[in-house]
């Protein structure tokens, strides 16, 4: 089965890159179009709604099944549902659980969950928690899949046939290496995620991890957030209850019928991955969806909010900054980032956020007039897609306990440039492959029988990446630190411990980390979904 799928994502990448780049259109020239972001815009075939007049929906938080033995136990199921995203549309989206965003899990750290998920989509599927601290086994390697009731198991068929990438197109796999067992596709009419919640507290998501088909999949709606508490941020007194509102971004686009538009080359999402050539850098949307509805509005006090921003987008970059509606800029107080809570906050008008990426961030209402409004707006879109969400702030707030402490957390890691015992360099950039173009890292597109980096559990390592488009890099198990960016300094939204990291193009960084935890088969990827499923995506060994 993953011989097959090899074979056939070559072929695919090969034709969407090659359409692409063929005859001088180049990527590049994509690039000078839309500088500020990478990706082509799919336009809306139904009407669209005017910005700020849809309720901004805040997702579930699921409740656990069990609770017992120092543990909390969810069950999700997987399953298609009929939506009204834009107003008098019926749009068939893929949740977990009937929503999306899926609903949100909140958990402690330091205290254990499961989650077991059921397939009752037409397709298999792969759950990965974004940011978490996991086991290979729960960590939802691409192909350790969830299977719909009936599919046939493609770990049974799988038996000793040799999985090489290498020999796409020409059958066989006969003159490639064997798998190793720890390869071999493993599947699973339900399957059951534990999460150690050994980490800092923070938001994570949880996200479809699905071989060559991870962008798709996610596009129709699978995706939600996790939440990890921890008595450090509970300390510190920060806006919360309904003045914490977990955020996520993403763009979409709708066809004539109401259904999500994506220009799969499969739309059954069955055999060949990949999207038609013009979206090979990646799929925009025009419609911004925040928690699943289009530009909407919430109603917010005159006080401090938490904002925990997600990109929940395929390609689509933000600088998001609030503005009042007597035209003021209001701060945006920086105090966490993607692996949770920063040393001390950080200020910023402007906050770049690229796919994957999350910021937690408090933006205080106090002087802004009641009845008036605060809009997010996007300043890398245009026309419909600058606008993101507007807060309404409908009256003065009685009491405002939520603050900015000046010191946030002291249990970051202290690793430092000299400690790195391992030095590594990866560029992340669009390349030649057997048929075709492709997204490569090091030069060579993902192939699940080939470890791209070994490691030694609890090795401290330094990796310099370079990219030519925009590309956000992440890390699965680990967090890391910037240390640089080109020849300078990482930029303010840097601070913190990252495990998504956006390189502009043209750009190289330096991210320092630790393989700590876990020993197993672990993923580093762009997270332009088209991106990942089209190549860009290698192995990380912990040993
Ligand atoms: Cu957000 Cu490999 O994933
Ligand atoms: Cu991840
Ligand atoms: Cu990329």
């Amino acid at each position: 089965m993953t011989e097959q799928w090899s074979r056939r994502r070559v072929l695919a990448v090969g034709s969407a890159l090659g359409a692409a780049t063929a005859g001088g259109v180049a990527l590049s020239g994509a690039m000078a179009n839309h500088p500020a972001t990478t990706g082509n815009q799919l336009r809306s075939g139904v009407p669209l709604p005017k910005p700020y007049t849809v309720p901004l929906p805040i997702p579930p938080v699921l409740k656990p099944t069990s609770t017992a033995g120092g543990t909390d136990r969810y069950e999700i199921s997987q399953h298609r549902v009929s939506a009204e995203i834009l107003p008098g549309v019926r749009t068939t989206l893929w949740t977990y659980h009937g929503s999306f965003p899926g609903p949100t899990i909140e958990g402690r750290r330091g205290r254990p969950v499961t989650i077991r998920h059921r397939n009752e989509l037409p397709v298999p599927t792969v759950v990965h928690l974004h940011g978490g601290h996991t086991p290979a086994a729960s960590d939802g390697y691409p192909t350790d899949l969830v299977l719909p009731k009936g599919w046939p198991d493609p770990a049974a068929e799988h038996g000793d046939h040799h999985g090489d990438h290498h020999s796409g197109g020409h059958g066989g796999g006969q003159d490639g290496h064997q798998m190793s067992d720890s390869r071999a596709v493993t599947s699973k009419l339900t399957r059951e995620y534990t999460f150690p919640h050994d980490q800092r507290a923070t938001m994570l998501w949880y996200h479809d991890h699905r071989m060559d088909f991870t962008a798709p999949a996610i596009w129709r709606g699978l995706a939600g957030m996790h939440l990890i508490r921890d008595d450090i941020e509970d300390a510190l007194d920060l806006p919360r209850g309904e003045r914490e509102l977990p955020l996520m971004i993403a763009d979409r686009a709708f066809a004539a019928d109401g259904s999500l538009d994506y220009p799969s080359l499969d739309p059954d999402l069955l055999s060949r991955p990949g999207v038609e050539g013009r979206y090979a850098a990646g799929v925009l949307g025009d419609v911004i969806l925040v928690n699943g509805a289009p530009w909407p509005v919430h109603e917010v006090d005159a006080a401090r909010y938490r904002l925990r921003l997600l990109n929940a987008s395929n390609a689509r970059h933000y600088e998001l900054e609030a503005l009042t509606d007597d035209g003021r800029l209001l701060h945006l107080h920086q105090i966490g980032a993607d692996q949770g809570l920063l040393s001390r906050p950080v200020t910023h008008t402007r906050l770049p956020l690229a796919p994957a990426e999350r910021y937690d961030v408090i933006v205080d209402f106090a002087n802004v007039r009641p009845g008036t409004r605060v809009r997010l707006l996007n300043r890398l879109g245009s026309g419909r897609t600058r606008e993101v969400m507007a807060f309404r702030v409908a009256r003065r707030a009685r009491k405002d306990d939520g603050r900015i402490p000046a010191k946030l957390a002291d249990d970051l890691p202290a690793w430092r440039r000299s400690q790195a015992t391992e030095v590594r360099e990866f560029a992340f950039k669009s390349g030649r492959m057997q048929h075709g173009r492709g997204w490569l890292i090091g030069g060579r597109a993902f192939d699940p029988a080939r470890t791209d980096v070994r490691t030694r559990l609890g090795t401290v390592e330094l990796w310099r990446l370079v990219a030519d488009v925009h590309h956000p890099v992440h890390l699965h198990l680990v967090g890391f630190k910037v240390l640089s960016r080109g020849r300078g300094g990482p930029l303010p939204h840097d601070a913190g411990l990252k495990d998504t990291i956006s390189l502009r193009p043209g750009e190289s960084a330096e991210i320092l980390t630790r393989f700590d935890g876990y020993r197993g088969r672990y993923l580093f990827h762009c997270h332009n979904a088209e991106h990942e499923d089209m190549g860009m995506m290698a192995n990380l060994e912990i040993t």
